[in-house]
């Protein structure tokens, strides 16, 4: 009896040890099954269907080389014709990768055997997930940069099937108030690469700095790129009159976009517009409402002074930026701010007062003149734009007044925005302030915490958001994702960036992959524990520990 006994306990044993693996998974896949055994993979062999593309072919290399230095042995990476053939035949050990165009675009599945892992995808993005999910199951150091010989280099046996609930899983990072390196920004996209973001939301432009090359307005680079000095702590009557500034070349924002692309994110880069133009209007004082003089701000907030709505130079500065903007970034958006667009110049400014004659604008019960001049800014840019094959995104403010159809919304003022937005028709991306503001602090009153700009935005608050809370199902296609917004007005080093960002942005991506049902606050909160703090650790990454 006890002879009999132990082999069994062992087999169970067994599953256990690789159910609680599957369960360590961060995002949590839709499905996820163990079965009995496992996978050695250190030195196994690597095999791509030839059907897939060069980009996907290379995100298997890199996964290859970091298995082959971290193992010790190295896994080489083939292509060859007849891979089907001879996996149907049950000749094929290692890992294998097929190309399966039945599956949507960010689907994939990895069955583990103890002969071999089969994953298959239709394409880049699904590939890449399946390969973040392996690195999930692999020991910590598979993160690493060291080599790790003595770790057990293996794959549980195993049947995943998963897809992401919502399209757009994006992160914000915002590269005015302070710049961030080429290598930060890249840094920053591999964490959202490591938990299946796929897009990053670029702030490029505010009253404090313009941070991208232009060639046919070269001031913006040689002036607006620059501010005399910063604010001290919280004392917005200080400046440590240290000059600051910096801004990416084309050269360099192309290797951003294309570091981006390789790893399935899409950049999305905002100009915002026609507030927060400060920088912007000390290089080119002719936009403004007043000619100036203006001067990049040396601390945070929002001026009143805004782009002139009357002036046609206007629109052509904005068309001659968004021209290369558009040509620089090949994804289908470009976000156009449109937040917090103060109208006090507005309404002294001859220029736009003729301009709100002239297209006969009259303030209501509900906006005023000057509001809905915004909205005609809005759908200028938006027709222009939409001659260069691109699509309009702005801040929940665009709502106000007549939005045109086929603008999409992003929610930051809470929901409502988002709400509002689908019921009108329009697309909306979630990032409510409430739950998915970063700079927020991730303690109670700020206690123990770095110095910031206020508000408290704990882990469980962001894991706890439903981004379709009050949205009517028949409306819920409208929602096309979730997003949090990292603005950096107090944040000025890249271990006080990490800290805001982790590891809240391991909750932001549960809520943006996980159906409603396969999240467990509990269970996450333990993976985090257990499994994720390890692997942010063996990335060399900053993060807030959480004790509680
Ligand atoms: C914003 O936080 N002003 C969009
Ligand atoms: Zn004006």
């Amino acid at each position: 009896m006890k002879h009999l006994l132990t082999p069994l306990l062992l087999c169970f044993l067994a599953v256990c040890a690789h159910a609680s693996a599957l369960d360590d998974i961060v995002p949590r896949p839709a499905k996820a099954e163990a079965s009995k055994g496992s996978l050695r993979i250190s030195g196994t062999s690597i095999k791509c269907d030839p059907a897939f593309d060069a980009a996907t072919v290379e995100a298997v290399g890199r996964f290859a080389a970091r298995l082959g230095y971290a193992s010790g042995k190295t896994s080489p990476v083939s292509t060859p014709p007849g891979l089907r053939d001879a996996l149907a035949g049950g000749k094929v050990k290692g890992i294998v990768f097929l190309r399966d165009g039945s599956l949507a675009p960010e689907a994939y599945s990895i069955l583990v055997s103890k002969r071999n892992a089969v994953v298959r995808a239709s394409g880049l993005n699904g590939v890449i997930y399946a390969l973040e999910t392996l690195r999930q199951l692999l020991p910590p150091s598979i993160y690493g940069s060291r080599q790790a010989l003595k770790d057990r280099w293996t794959l549980p046996c195993c049947l995943i099937e998963d897809s992401p609930r919502f399209a757009w899983r994006g992160m914000h990072l915002d590269s005015s108030r302070h710049f961030w390196s080429i290598d930060e920004v890249k840094r920053y996209l591999d964490v959202m690469a490591m938990y299946k973001l796929n897009r990053f939301h670029w702030h490029l432009t505010d009253d404090q700095g313009w941070r991208i090359e232009i060639r046919a307005f070269p001031l913006l680079s040689q002036i607006a790129c620059w501010r005399e000095g910063t604010m001290i702590g919280r004392d917005f009557s200080s400046n440590d009159h240290i000059r600051y500034g910096g801004f990416y070349t084309r050269e360099e924002i192309r290797e951003v976009v294309d570091y981006a692309a390789a790893r399935g994110i899409t950049v999305v880069p905002e100009v915002d517009l026609p507030g927060h133009m400060l920088a912007a209007l000390s290089a080119y004082p002719q936009l403004g409402c007043t000619g100036g003089p203006y001067a990049a701000w040396t601390k945070w907030g929002v001026s009143d002074q805004v782009l002139c709505a009357g002036k046609e130079s206007t629109f052509e500065f904005l068309e001659a930026v968004l021209a290369e903007v558009a040509e620089l970034f090949p994804g289908e958006y470009i976000h156009i701010g449109g937040d917090e667009c103060p109208k006090d110049e507005w309404k002294k400014c001859p220029d736009c007062q003729a301009r709100i004659r002239e297209l006969g604008l009259k303030g209501d019960e509900r906006f005023s003149a000057e509001q809905y001049l915004q909205n005609y800014v809005t759908r200028r840019i938006q027709e222009y734009l939409a001659t260069l094959g691109k699509k309009v995104i702005g801040w929940d403010e665009i709502l106000e007044g007549d939005l045109a159809p086929g603008a999409t919304v992003m929610s930051w003022r809470g929901a409502a925005g988002g709400k509002e937005a689908a019921a009108r028709g329009f697309d909306a991306v979630m990032t409510p302030n409430s739950h998915c503001y970063f700079d927020y602090c991730q303690a109670e009153g700020c206690e123990g915490e770095p110095l910031g700009i206020g508000g408290f935005v704990s882990l469980e608050k962001v894991y706890s958001l439903d981004p379709l809370e009050g949205i009517s199902p028949e409306n819920a296609h409208h929602i096309l994702g979730v997003q949090a917004n990292l603005w950096t007005e107090y944040i000025s080093t890249p271990e006080h960036l990490e800290y805001m960002l982790l590891p809240r942005l391991l909750a932001l991506s549960e809520v943006q992959w996980c159906a409603p049902e396969r999240r467990d606050a509990a269970r996450f909160l333990r993976v985090l524990r257990e499994h994720e703090y390890p692997v942010l650790e063996e990335a060399g990454y900053n993060y807030r520990h959480t004790t509680d």
